[in-house]
């Protein structure tokens, strides 16, 4: 076996997020508090608490930027609000244009060149080409060592009717894709069933 040092950040990172896998993207779409829309990918991230009904993203630390945060982090904390946008095999171009580090006051949405809606609840827009959006208010902010954890809850959802059946989300027309390592993702389209015991 070879054994990992915990304390080598380089060769952990690597590990956390190589074996950690596939793990799902929340595109992160916020305003700043002078009212630019953000737009940005984050792999830690995943489902807290379906009572209340709560997600959450993990930025890492970005030291020198305002607050040590990412874009996505402060806004949500400044401002309370965030949505989280599924991305799919189609977006995922885009979603890979809006993780590039743009000059204050430009926009991911311009910058790849993406639509916008309106939310219904946030101030935020969402992505109008995503199959499914999360609009969240912020729950908590919970700071872990040098990163944070930002957690959200859903207080409207979007499905598009293409990845529904009866009304409700069919996981089998929702073609997610999921963060592997380094430059590597995957698809979900690969599936199989399994039954439960009991
Ligand atoms: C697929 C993907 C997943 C990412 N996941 C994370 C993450 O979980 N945490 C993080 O801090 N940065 C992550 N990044 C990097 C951020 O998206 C990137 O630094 C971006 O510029 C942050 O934008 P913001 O400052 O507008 O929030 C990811 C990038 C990609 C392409």
């Amino acid at each position: 076996m070879v054994r990992i040092d915990p304390t080598e950040r380089d060769s952990l990172y690597r590990t956390l997020a190589g074996a950690v896998v596939p793990r799902p993207i929340a595109w992160v779409s916020s305003l700043s508090s002078e009212g630019v829309e953000n737009l940005a990918p984050y792999s830690f991230f995943n489902v807290v608490s379906t009572s209340p009904p709560v997600v959450m993203f993990a930025p890492a630390d970005r030291s020198g930027r305002p607050d040590g945060l990412s874009d996505s982090a402060r806004n949500a904390r400044r401002t309370g609000e965030f949505v989280v946008n599924i991305v799919t095999e189609p977006l995922a171009a885009a979603m890979n244009e809006t993780s590039a580090t743009l000059p204050p006051g430009e926009s991911e949405f311009d910058h790849a060149a993406l639509d916008r809606v309106a939310s219904a609840e946030v101030r935020p827009p969402r992505v109008a080409a995503a199959e499914v959006a999360f609009e969240c208010e912020l729950h908590e902010f919970i700071e872990v060592g040098s990163n944070a954890m930002v957690l959200g809850e859903v207080v409207s959802v979007h499905l598009d009717e293409s990845v529904t059946t009866d009304g409700k989300l069919d996981v089998r027309k929702l073609d997610a894709v999921g963060r592997l390592a380094g430059n590597y993702y995957c698809r979900t389209g690969d599936r199989f069933r399994m039954e439960r015991p009991d």
